[in-house]
């Protein structure tokens, strides 16, 4: 039966799936995969705050004014608190409230361990682990005071479950295991919040990220479209059906769990 309130033509599984009039903040959300959450998410009816380093999106942002929800870009810097706070702090006052968070900024550095430079794990650390744990502290902050609860959604990777070895990216496997480590451990203290944490593992998805190894050492193309059960690169689009379900009341009884999409590494 059809809730009231909710056009009675969509079934209320499906319902279940939408996310409208949530607040949800992305940082990376300026392009990438952070940008395919957000703009899924509205599709769904999200309101989106995003947050990136870029002084501003590229004209692809504007797709966001299409979805019939609000967005807004935030200029920050996640590794930076004092910045940060006051980002969140703005968000929740030009929204209303927060609902949901996705803490997908993340870099990367592709250097063997030996070669590995303290600069290239402090970058990697600070932007993957303590931009993560800060913004969604940041946010779990602003849920658990309005006493709504709400959803957070990390991105480990595939690098967070094995070695990805020929690949040469300790900082990052280091960083994308703390990540599954924190879900874990936050999930367990946001419970009675009513806040969910859980994370997805993205294989290999075509984003600047990705291409910027590719260009950096061609062999890894071949590598990792042969990584995968479905031998080739998966787009940022078919990540958006797993977030969509977590963020979503599809999943109200899931939490402190990993999902790798991934095209088969098995
Ligand atoms: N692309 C893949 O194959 C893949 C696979 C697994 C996991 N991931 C993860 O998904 C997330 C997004 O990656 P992507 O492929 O879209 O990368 P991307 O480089 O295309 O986008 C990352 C975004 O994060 C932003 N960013 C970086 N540092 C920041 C900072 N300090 N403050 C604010 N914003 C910052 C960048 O400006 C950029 O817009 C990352 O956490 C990455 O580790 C990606």
């Amino acid at each position: 039966m059809a809730q009231s309130g909710i056009s009675s033509s969509i079934p209320e599984v499906i319902q279940k799936f939408l996310v409208k009039d949530k607040v949800v903040v992305v940082t990376g959300g300026a392009r990438g995969l952070g940008f395919s959450f957000a703009l899924g998410l509205a599709q769904a009816g999200a309101n989106i705050a995003a947050i990136d380093l870029d002084v501003a999106p590229g004209p692809h942002f504007e797709r966001l004014s299409q979805c019939g929800g609000k967005h807004r870009y935030y200029r920050a810097d996640v590794t930076n608190y004092e910045v940060l706070k006051a980002t969140i702090d703005s968000i929740a006052r030009d929204f209303g409230s927060i609902d949901g968070c996705i803490p997908a900024a993340g870099i990367i550095r592709d250097r063997p361990f030996l070669q590995h430079t303290p600069e290239d794990l402090i970058d990697t650390m600070n932007v993957n682990v303590i931009g993560v744990f800060l913004t969604v502290q940041l946010c779990a902050a602003k849920m658990s005071a309005q006493g709504t609860g709400g959803s957070v959604v990390c991105i480990s990777s595939t690098a967070g479950h094995r070695s990805l070895f020929p690949q040469t990216i300790s900082a990052y496997t280091a960083s994308k295991y703390a990540v599954r480590g924190l879900v874990k451990q936050i999930a367990s203290e946001l419970a009675q919040h009513k806040i969910r944490v859980n994370s997805i593992s993205p294989g290999v998805i075509k984003t600047d990220m990705l291409e910027s190894v590719m260009q950096a050492n061609p062999t890894r193309r071949k590598l990792f479209e042969s990584s995968n059960a479905m031998q080739r690169l998966g787009n940022s689009e078919e990540l958006v059906g797993m977030v969509l379900c977590l963020m979503s009341d599809a999943s109200t009884f899931t939490t402190g769990q990993d999902f790798l999409v991934d095209g088969g590494q098995i």
